[in-house]
């Protein structure tokens, strides 16, 4: 599956002039997109504890609410028949199947994808005028839906107060599209957008991620802190001052430089908290290990065939560093080479021909270090 890009652009073009520019509608992306999952399936999934999900309706213009699943099947039994929306959020972590849907969006990062949703909404179903803090591309799986967007400035005064959902008082759009099965568009973070279902319709969203500075900087410390030696200020060399309420130079050079040296850390040092924290999101999907597997072991199943994969939900990329190759996997950091660092984050399930010549205790160390953390398993063959 690739996205069918109009004949004058392509994904450098698109890049250029659209990704976090400016939004685009690509009719018919998918040209041959059959989409997979029926309605029922989809409430079905809401019902499920451990798949996050969410019912929006419409009660009046000014009154929408929210609803957190796992939901009963009693609770569909109870819905109208227009107005309201059933969102599933991170499916391709609980159906690994999912994630195929997900290659074509690859010429973005790996880091930067954070998940595919799926709504559903009968006629009139919505999520309201809202505008995201994220890249998304809306990909209409099945029926007709109408996007209104704008893309003018927002402040808190635009949104409906006393709601739980941030939605927008008034919507006054700047373009209208009704997309149809194979349809995908394309907006950038801010940009105001409502979508109203004309029919029975499935939209996937295809979310992306981006870490803001507050996130970034606290995780940095928190990480910082732990790392850090209880040390305490020591001034042998104290001498008696003028006033005992001062605060002196000297003892503030002193703090100030301790300060400096903890927070001044080397690029390599940075880059490592980097690679740990961005692939540290999902790590709840780890899998419980009951029984570890050496890397001989590992050895042997590789020869019987069997096929490793990446157990879904599990965040992997790798940074290449002058004289060494970093994979970060699940928050955490290991040594590996550039080939199979490559090789663990192209696919899900790691390519057992490309494995068997690379049988070396180090490949196979890491395999079983892997393994034994649960971020790999072993499955159903290629
Ligand atoms: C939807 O699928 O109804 C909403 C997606 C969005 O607006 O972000
Ligand atoms: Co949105």
């Amino acid at each position: 599956m690739q996205i069918q890009f109009p004949p004058h652009l392509n994904i450098d073009l698109f890049l250029r002039d659209y990704w976090q520019k400016k939004p685009l509608l690509i009719r018919n992306a998918f040209p041959d997109f059959i989409n997979p999952i029926e309605a029922d399936e989809l409430a079905g999934l809401a019902c499920e504890e451990e798949i996050p999900s969410r019912i929006i309706q419409q009660h009046s213009p000014t009154d929408w609410r929210c609803r957190m699943g796992p939901f009963e099947a009693s609770d569909f039994a109870h819905l109208p028949e227009s107005d309201w929306s059933l969102l599933i959020t991170d499916v391709e972590k609980h159906l690994p199947e999912f994630q195929a849907y997900l290659e074509p969006f690859r010429f973005i990062p790996d880091w930067r994808i954070d998940d595919l949703m799926i709504s559903y909404a009968p006629e009139g179903g919505s999520v309201g005028p809202h505008s995201d803090q994220y890249d998304v591309f809306l990909l209409q799986t099945s029926g007709r839906r109408r996007w209104s967007i704008h893309s003018r400035p927002l402040s808190t005064a635009d949104f409906m107060p006393n709601l739980e959902l941030k939605i927008l008082r008034e919507f006054e759009a700047e373009q209208n599209w009704i997309t149809e099965p194979g349809d995908l568009l394309y907006l950038p973070p801010g940009v105001a957008h409502f979508g109203v279902a004309l029919e029975p319709c499935m939209t996937w969203s295809v979310g992306f991620r981006a870490p803001s500075q507050r996130d970034l900087v606290s995780a940095y410390l928190d990480d910082l802190i732990l790392s850090l030696k209880e040390q305490r200020y020591s001034d042998p060399e104290l001498s008696q001052q003028p006033h005992p309420s001062e605060i002196t130079p000297h003892a503030r050079q002193k703090l100030r430089d301790t300060l400096r040296q903890q927070l001044t850390q080397s690029d390599a040092q940075l880059d490592l908290f980097l690679g740990r924290y961005l692939s540290e999101a999902g790590r709840e999907y780890a899998l419980e290990v009951f029984d570890e597997l050496s890397p001989e072991q590992i050895k042997i199943e590789l020869k019987q065939g069997n096929t490793l994969q990446k157990v879904a939900g599990i965040r992997c990329s790798y940074m290449q560093f002058e004289q060494e190759t970093q994979l970060f996997i699940g928050g955490e950091n290991v040594q590996t080479s550039l080939e199979l660092a490559q090789l663990i984050g192209k696919a899900a399930k790691i390519d057992k021909k490309a494995l068997t010549t690379g049988h070396t205790p180090s490949t196979l160390r890491l395999l079983s270090q892997l393994y034994n953390f649960g971020f790999l398993e072993f499955c159903d063959d290629l």
